[in-house]
């Protein structure tokens, strides 16, 4: 009897401990409403505290870059805080410069609003907007790329500069319970402000890319912010190098697409490396440029080739083809986008050609 009653008091007990600890949890995190001063009171909102700073501002439709979607993996989402909240955290650490933690600079997604906060963002996220569009076209341009147009629903317009890129938005499916954000270059041109293409390399296990490349038909409604990023045509250069790998071709078809139709006076030379031919896409698309403007030459590249490829052209890894067509950097500036491997081996190389860092700009996929 005595066994009996003691489980029944220490049952009763935990019980009651689980409810303190709920209750406290409740009381501890429920923060109430808070206050973010943007830019010296530009903008003033209300949020609920308790989220993220990155989604508090974006449930009020001011979007930070945020190509990660929060996982703190890219770095991007940095504001300035006018008065501190707290220790850097050691998730942000790797992201910020002693001088940047010195002066406030945090990550929007890993900083919880707790209480009123005054911040300073660049004046440009004030244009960033949520676009609602419709799939308009998917093509399959390789065996694990596609291409997708999006008609512009609601604004009907966009405004980018060539090389800058936008969040889609993924929705649930299958087991993924989570909608995700993720960055993706715009590949078209500028000039066309109803519609904007994506090229997106299906990355297994990946969540966003397994949504758009299977979960994505045309007619569906998707939405993304935009338009992010510094990835666009930096002055002087007469002439420009672009050196891509995989899905990084997307900014620079928008590059190469835009100098052509302005008609800017720069030579350019565009180095694509892949490793088989079935990794190559767009290959007719450049060739007939290459036809059309003496300004232009493309040099696809190889470096994987067996017979079966039948291919004539340039083998290599790609940076070995740059040395062979790059002799020297006067005059020059130099545009990659690809996996961080290439960008940081095409960086050597360009760096013993003589370009210095302010001739170098690139956007790591
Ligand atoms: C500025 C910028 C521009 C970009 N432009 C393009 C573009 O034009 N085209 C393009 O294709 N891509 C582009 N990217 C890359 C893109 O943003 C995504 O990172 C990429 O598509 C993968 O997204 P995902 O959601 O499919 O993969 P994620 O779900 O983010 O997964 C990425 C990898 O992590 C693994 N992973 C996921 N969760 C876990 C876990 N819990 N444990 C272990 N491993 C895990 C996955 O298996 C996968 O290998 C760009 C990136 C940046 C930063
Ligand atoms: S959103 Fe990528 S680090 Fe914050």
């Amino acid at each position: 009897m005595s066994v009996l009653v003691t489980v029944l008091s220490l049952s009763a007990l935990a019980t009651v401990l689980a409810a303190l600890v709920v209750l406290a949890d409740y009381k501890l995190n429920n923060y109430g409403v808070c206050t973010i001063n943007i830019n010296d009171g530009t903008k003033s909102l209300e949020v609920n505290g308790g989220s993220s700073l990155l989604s508090s501002l974006a449930s009020h439709k001011v979007f930070i870059p945020s190509a990660c979607g929060g996982k703190a993996t890219c770095g991007l989402c940095k504001v300035t805080l006018v008065e501190s909240a707290g220790p850097v955290l050691p998730t942000e650490e790797p992201y910020l410069s002693d001088e940047e933690m010195e002066s406030g600079v945090r990550l929007a997604c890993q900083l919880k609003v707790k209480h009123d906060l005054k911040i300073m963002i660049p004046e440009e996220f004030f244009n960033v907007r949520q676009y609602r569009t419709k799939v308009e076209e998917i093509k399959q341009l390789t065996h694990d790329i596609k291409q997708f147009r999006f008609k512009l629903l609601e604004p009907q317009a966009i405004d980018f500069r060539a090389g800058q890129y936008v969040q889609i938005d993924s929705k649930p499916y299958d087991k993924i319970t989570e909608a995700v954000s993720r960055a993706y270059s715009v590949s078209s041109v500028p000039s066309e402000k109803n519609a904007i293409e994506l090229i997106i390399r299906l990355v297994p296990g990946g969540i966003c890319t397994t949504f758009m490349h299977n979960h994505v038909s045309e007619g569906d409604e998707i939405t993304f912010a935009g338009p992010f990023g510094q990835f666009y045509l930096h002055e002087g250069g007469d002439e420009l190098i672009f050196i891509a790998g995989g899905s990084g071709l997307a900014p620079i078809r928008s590059l190469v697409l835009d100098i052509l139709e302005k008609n800017l006076d720069k030579k350019i030379k565009f180095f694509f490396g892949a490793v088989r031919r079935r990794d190559l896409y767009y290959v007719d698309f450049f060739r007939d440029l290459e036809e059309k403007n003496d300004n232009f030459t493309y040099i696809p590249a190889l470096s994987g080739a067996t017979p079966e490829d039948k291919w004539d052209g340039e083998e290599g890894l790609i940076t070995d083809v740059v040395a062979r067509h790059v002799p020297d950097s006067v005059g020059k500036q130099a545009y990659l986008c690809g996996s961080p491997g290439m960008i940081n081996a095409c960086i050597n190389v360009l760096s013993k050609i003589g370009f210095g860092k302010e001739a170098i700009f690139y956007d790591e996929f």
